[in-house]
């Protein structure tokens, strides 16, 4: 008998979906002889049995378009928004999954998608993952698709602030998304030579940042570009949610707040990180007497079309995935280690997030060229 196969995309947005899924759809039905059925909107869609086929006709001309044609949700199953409640709504995926005669079910996402996809397997579905996000944070594989051209965007932008702050003698705070990992702000900041990369893997003292800014003004460069990863922290604040993480995981000392309470405040604090560029370019400016501004390029780094190196990945990822449900291979998602495409055990990925370790030879070459990491 055919195989029948469901996928999703969940998550945030990625450059390099639609590629994954023609490439996992067309090898299926082409090479492996399996049928695919996308669920729309991510585990919502799985949920609400809402289902598109994938065939020659639906994933033909989707290689170059941005976004995801099955359309995406961060719901997950078992914390699943129904009206004005969370519930948990695993039984009803399972049940759906049961009900279609699935022989397996691919999730494409990042960090939050793996956790998930981990749940449904432990349920007993036979789950492949593919690694997709612009953070390209996802544990066990060296890349993510998505990346690579969120990268390039970001880098675009960078340049282009470059001739902007140099005529009027600025500093330009650059926010750059990439979640709790620095990837994507070293990255771009580097290709674009930013001046000063602040990244959530090495806290930052603002003090510092001043003096390099102020030591370039010296030497004739009146203006600057800072990269900020938008998980990034001063010192202070680090050690703060340091300190309330193990509150919460020790309990508070004197037993005046609850976990809940402790919960609240640590979120609360991590809201209002998204607030801090803004501080931090303020403060830039009070210490260092330049003009300041701040850009946030937000979600423009997640639109339009994949870059090739995104198209390739996804295509290559996408295809290996339709070849390893072929032989009954489950229980993993498919990612790249040492240029090699590779199964990985599932439950050595769920819950896990790679940052940048502070060894990593994109650290060193930005030391290297005189560049300000906050330290
Ligand atoms: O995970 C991808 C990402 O773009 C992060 O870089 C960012 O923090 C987050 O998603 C933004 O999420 P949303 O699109 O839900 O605002």
């Amino acid at each position: 008998m055919r195989k029948l196969v469901g996928v999703l995309t969940a998550g945030g947005d990625t450059p390099g979906l639609n590629a994954a899924l023609r490439g996992l759809g067309k090898a299926a039905n082409e090479a492996f002889d399996i049928e695919v059925l996308g669920f729309y909107d991510g585990f919502r869609g799985l949920m609400q049995n809402r289902t598109l086929r994938l065939d020659s006709s639906t994933l033909s001309g989707i290689l170059t378009i941005g976004g995801t044609i099955l359309g995406t949700s961060r719901d997950k199953p078992h914390k699943m928004p129904v009206g004005n409640t969370i519930m948990d709504m695993t039984d009803v995926m399972v049940g759906t999954y049961e009900n279609l005669h699935l022989d397996a079910l691919v999730c494409l996402g990042g960090g939050g998608t793996q956790k998930s996809a981990y749940h449904l397997l432990q349920r007993g579905l036979n789950v492949v993952t593919l690694p997709k996000t612009i953070d390209n944070d996802v544990a066990m594989t060296d890349v993510t698709f998505g990346f690579d051209t969120a990268m390039g965007i970001a880098t675009e932008a960078i340049d282009r602030l470059h001739s902007t702050a140099h005529s009027h003698h600025r500093i330009i705070v650059v926010e750059i998304m990439g979640h709790n990992a620095g990837w994507l702000a070293l990255g771009s900041g580097i290709a674009g030579g930013a001046d000063v990369i602040l990244i959530p893997e090495i806290p930052y003292d603002i003090e510092s940042i001043a003096g390099a800014i102020l030591a370039r003004s010296r030497g004739g460069k009146r203006f600057s570009i800072v990269a900020v990863s938008e998980g990034a922290m001063s010192i202070d604040d680090y050690k703060k949610m340091k300190s309330l993480e193990k509150e919460l995981d020790d309990g508070d000392d004197d037993g005046k707040r609850s976990k809940d309470e402790i919960k609240a405040e640590l979120d609360a604090f991590e809201a209002d990180q998204q607030s801090s560029t803004l501080f931090l370019a303020n403060r830039l400016q009070e210490l260092t007497g330049l003009e300041s501004r701040l850009t946030i390029l937000g979600h423009l780094q997640r639109g339009g079309a994949p870059s090739a190196t995104d198209r390739l990945l996804a295509t290559r990822l996408g295809t290996h995935a339709a070849r390893l449900i072929h032989k009954g291979n489950y229980g993993i998602m498919v990612g790249v280690q040492g240029g090699e495409t590779v199964p990985v055990p599932l439950d050595e990925v769920a819950g896990k997030r790679k940052v940048i370790p502070l060894d990593h030879a994109w650290i060193d070459s930005a030391r290297n060229v005189g560049t300000n990491l906050g330290d």
